[in-house]
């Protein structure tokens, strides 16, 4: 009997043991080893990458090319979905959609991000750049640095910078070669208070629409122009509603790379990390395609032969900078004294 009964403990002793190891029962926490880098790794991630541009544009094809490359890196553990053209949000409702974790990226142009930190309507003053050469050391430089940390302090981090290209005019009335041309007339721009005042101080008027609503306020005559990208203008039709385009690279038209901050720490770093390369990559690639995708889309308005195009000579650009340059001392305030250093410096070598 006493045999049998130290059989019977010394299997459920046995029973005991394996549940406690198989299982991983916490005996206690300081004896349980956690692999912290295993924590979230097994788990699939969706992020929903919303913009308002067409596909066939430097944005559209940059943001298509960044999810296939995240899917390669992470093996497919974190999938990227892009919402095109504006189909869930306006650009100023993605905003608050990546506040509530409604969508998790978004690329904004700066206009937009200047109503939610005007410290960029930097990137809105008039003939900031000359070249794209000028453009990257913005971006790469102190001037990005400044305009990240800014936006940072306002809930958003920016973890890139996109091109697009420089903006050109087009209206229904008349040829635009000086600043004199453009009185009287009306342009759709993007809600910055520096482009309404761009366009006061010559004598024109600026409204804001929403982009998805541009080529119905010009085909109805409501604004008589418009300013964008050449990708833009050919992308959403908007040269077939406009006689007349000056080239005249009066501003550029970049986007940030804006993720919610709080989302964007709970993703395990090893993806973290392989999102932020196939980041880096997809700028790199777009900094070199973005200028040819520009041309494309000029080649195609000049060929359709709707639009009779002027391109403003640097003489004719030295009459709009001229008339122009006040904004730089009125913006100075707004945009802080170092920043605007930074910008006189990037184009110190112009004016000499
Ligand atoms: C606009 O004019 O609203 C567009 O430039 C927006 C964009 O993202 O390119």
């Amino acid at each position: 009997m006493k045999g049998l009964l130290s059989i019977i403990v010394f299997l459920f002793g046995g029973i005991i043991t394996a549940v406690y190891i198989g299982f991983g029962f916490q005996t206690s926490p300081e004896t349980t080893v956690v692999d912290e880098e295993l924590i979230g790794l097994h788990e699939k991630y969706t992020l929903k990458f919303s913009h308002v541009v067409a596909r066939n544009t430097p944005k559209g094809l940059a943001a298509a090319y960044f999810a296939e490359l995240v899917k390669e890196k992470t093996n497919g553990w974190v999938e990227v979905q892009i919402f095109p053209n504006g189909v869930l949000y306006s650009a100023q409702e993605e905003f608050e959609a990546l506040q509530r974790g409604d969508v998790h990226i978004i690329a904004p142009a700066f206009s937009e991000v200047t109503l939610h930190d005007k410290k960029w309507v930097a990137m809105d003053l008039p003939f900031l750049f000359d070249n794209e050469a000028m453009v990257e050391q913005a971006f790469n430089g102190r001037v990005g640095e400044i305009l990240l940390n800014s936006i940072e302090t306002k809930g958003y981090k920016g973890i890139a910078f996109w091109d697009n290209g420089f903006k050109q005019l087009t209206n229904n009335e008349r040829p635009i070669v000086y600043p004199e041309d453009i009185k009287g007339l009306s342009f759709r721009v993007m809600p910055s208070e520096a482009l309404f005042k761009t366009y006061r101080t010559i004598g024109a008027r600026a409204i804001t629409f929403p982009f998805n609503e541009v080529y119905n306020v010009l085909q109805d005559g409501i604004v008589d122009g418009q300013e964008n990208t050449l990708s833009n203008i050919y992308s959403k039709g908007f040269y077939k509603q406009q006689k007349y385009m000056t080239i005249s690279n009066h501003n550029y038209l970049g986007y940030v790379i804006l993720v919610d901050p709080t989302l964007w720490n709970t993703i395990p770093e090893i993806y973290q990390e392989s999102i932020q390369e196939a980041m880096d990559e997809v700028t790199l690639w777009l900094r070199e395609h973005a200028k040819e995708l520009n041309k494309e889309m000029f080649l195609r308005i000049a060929g359709s032969g709707i639009t009779e195009i002027h391109e403003l000579s640097e003489e004719e650009k030295v009459q709009w900078r001229k008339e122009l340059k006040r904004l730089y001392e009125e913006y100075e305030l707004t945009i802080g004294k170092e920043l605007m250093e930074e910008i006189r410096k990037l184009q110190i070598d112009r004016d000499n």
